[in-house]
């Protein structure tokens, strides 16, 4: 039963279920999951995943915030997810699994990090050296 809380469309947009009623659409009828807080019907996208039916029958009816982040889902994949969007899960359900979108920024500045100091030590070693040589040829003028 979808525990819709009065919010069918008029004053409210946001349709609430509870885990409960997530966890009775784990059929191949009726699959919905949960990732990030929300609730997602992907009964018609089961067979198009490109990851496999067997994977998305796992996490039917549960939270799958957790592997469907594990497998790192391209900004596509995570696009999709608004299609099949059908509501927000119970406040009360998702004490702690409901952190929102994550946001996965990729750097490389590793050399910027090593370069920081590289390149002062450098200097000063040039420098030291520069020093070494003119006081020795002044001494010897
Ligand atoms: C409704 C939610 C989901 C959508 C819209 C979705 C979408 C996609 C898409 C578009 C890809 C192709 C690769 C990419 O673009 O990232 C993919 C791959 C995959 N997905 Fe999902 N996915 C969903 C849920 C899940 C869940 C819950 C799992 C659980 C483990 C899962 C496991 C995988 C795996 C294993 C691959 C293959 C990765 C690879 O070949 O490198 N997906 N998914």
């Amino acid at each position: 039963m979808a525990n819709g809380e009065g919010s069918s469309g008029e004053e409210s947009q946001v349709t609430y279920y509870t885990l409960e009623d997530v966890r009775k659409r784990n059929s191949q009828k009726e699959l919905w999951l949960v990732i990030h807080g929300r609730v997602y019907d992907i009964t018609r996208f089961v067979e198009e995943h490109p990851g496999g039916e067997e994977v998305l029958f796992e996490q039917a009816g549960a939270d799958a915030t957790e592997s469907f982040e594990d497998v790192g889902h391209s900004v596509d994949a995570r696009e999709m997810l608004k299609q099949y969007y059908v509501g927000d899960l119970h406040p009360d359900d998702c004490k702690q699994g409901s952190k929102k979108d994550v946001l996965i920024t990729t750097s490389s500045n590793s050399t910027s990090s090593w370069s920081n100091w590289l390149i002062p030590t450098v200097a000063v070693v040039i420098l030291g050296l520069m020093y070494r040589f003119y006081s020795m040829d002044s001494r010897s003028s």
